[in-house]
């Protein structure tokens, strides 16, 4: 059904440009409680200066933008300039690089359910993702999470985070971004692969009806799933094919093909393991993919960089190198090229 009041076409080429062969999407969007968490593994001193020159160096990076079709910013950020007084979107976009929000506001404690997550952020979106249209980004994430454990996930925390998802989505259209959509099932905790397969397949299903009923335009969005695995804290251990069976497979039965692409977020598996299960994906499904399928992690393309940079300027040259490789990796897994110590 058509109701809609944006330009469709628009919204079809900023999801298309960012799905592009051989380019995903980086995550630079951690809150700034999340982001010192990873400044403090790393005995990084946690202020908003150091925040700045952190993205700094990534945005900086010569030739990222061979491999990244686009990232994901904080607020924070964006009312930041670069070391050389630009703006951070100014100087994505010469990079070649499409800047993207996160336009949810984090979770909080599901009332009434112990254990489970709601994200907040709707009230005054309309206003902040014009805002944010205004400022030339082009796109916009909003992640809602999903936990497996003992009788959760309830069916009430899917249909709440899914719902609000759509409201989300429908906001992001309105506004002329596109929604990148995040429902993350997290790996935390000692499930099987089939328990996050079977908790994975409720979640999309459930989300795919709510677009639908919130009459979103599939063409103009993209999703950003978890890969489907056992849990950190499992006992059972899957190879890379189980994992690239699991996940197609998943993804195949869930995902409606007018849907322009899929970029996973690394959810805490390791740079390596991240990259190898979105190469297998490739290799053994590349050409029955109907959708577009692409990176868009945070951990597993920064970490690296964030251990050798440490807040030193003297490191600064290092990292970018060891993100640029990660970043590298991942274009190559993207067209199912890669191998271990590529070039
Ligand atoms: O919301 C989470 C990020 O966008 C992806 O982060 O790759 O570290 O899981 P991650």
């Amino acid at each position: 059904m058509d109701n809609k009041n944006f330009n469709k076409e628009s919204l079809v080429n900023i999801a298309n440009s960012l799905m592009v062969a051989g380019k995903g999407l980086i995550a630079m969007d951690e809150s700034n409680p999340t982001c010192n968490k990873r400044f403090a593994q790393f005995g990084i001193p946690q202020t908003a200066e150091l925040r700045r020159q952190y993205r700094d160096l990534i945005v900086t990076t010569p030739d990222l933008g061979k491999y990244i079709s686009g990232a994901i910013l904080y607020d924070e950020t964006v009312r930041q300039r670069t070391n050389d007084g630009s703006s951070f979107i100014d100087k994505m976009v010469n990079a070649g690089i499409i800047p993207g929000i996160k336009a949810d506001m984090g979770t909080v404690d599901l009332a009434g359910f112990p254990g489970e997550k709601i994200t907040e952020g709707l009230d005054g979106l309309r206003d902040r993702l014009n805002e944010y249209a205004g400022l030339g980004l082009r796109f916009a994430k909003w992640r809602a999470v999903i936990t497996i454990g003992n009788g959760i996930p309830t069916d009430t925390c899917i249909a709440a985070n899914m719902q609000t998802l759509a409201q989300y989505a429908a906001f992001c259209q309105e506004a002329g971004m596109v929604p990148i959509v995040e429902p993350e099932v997290l790996m935390d905790g000692t499930h099987s692969i089939s328990q996050c397969f079977e908790v994975t397949e409720r979640v999309l299903t459930h989300l795919f009806n709510k677009l639908y009923k919130q009459r979103i335009d599939l063409e103009g969005i993209l999703l950003k799933p978890n890969m489907v695995l056992a849990g950190v804290d499992s006992t059972e251990k899957n190879s890379v094919m189980d994992v690239a069976d699991a996940t197609v497979k998943c993804l195949l039965r869930c995902v409606p093909a007018e849907v322009p692409g899929i970029a996973f977020l690394s959810g805490g598996q390791s740079t390596e393991l991240a990259t190898e299960h979105l190469n297998a994906m490739h290799v053994k499904y590349g050409q029955r993919l109907p959708w577009a399928l692409t990176f868009s992690f945070s951990r597993a393309l920064q970490l690296p960089a964030l251990e050798i940079w440490k807040g030193k300027d003297e490191n600064r040259l290092a990292a970018q190198q060891a993100l640029l490789y990660r970043a590298k990796c991942n274009s190559a897994a993207r067209m199912g090229e890669y191998k271990e110590g590529l070039a």
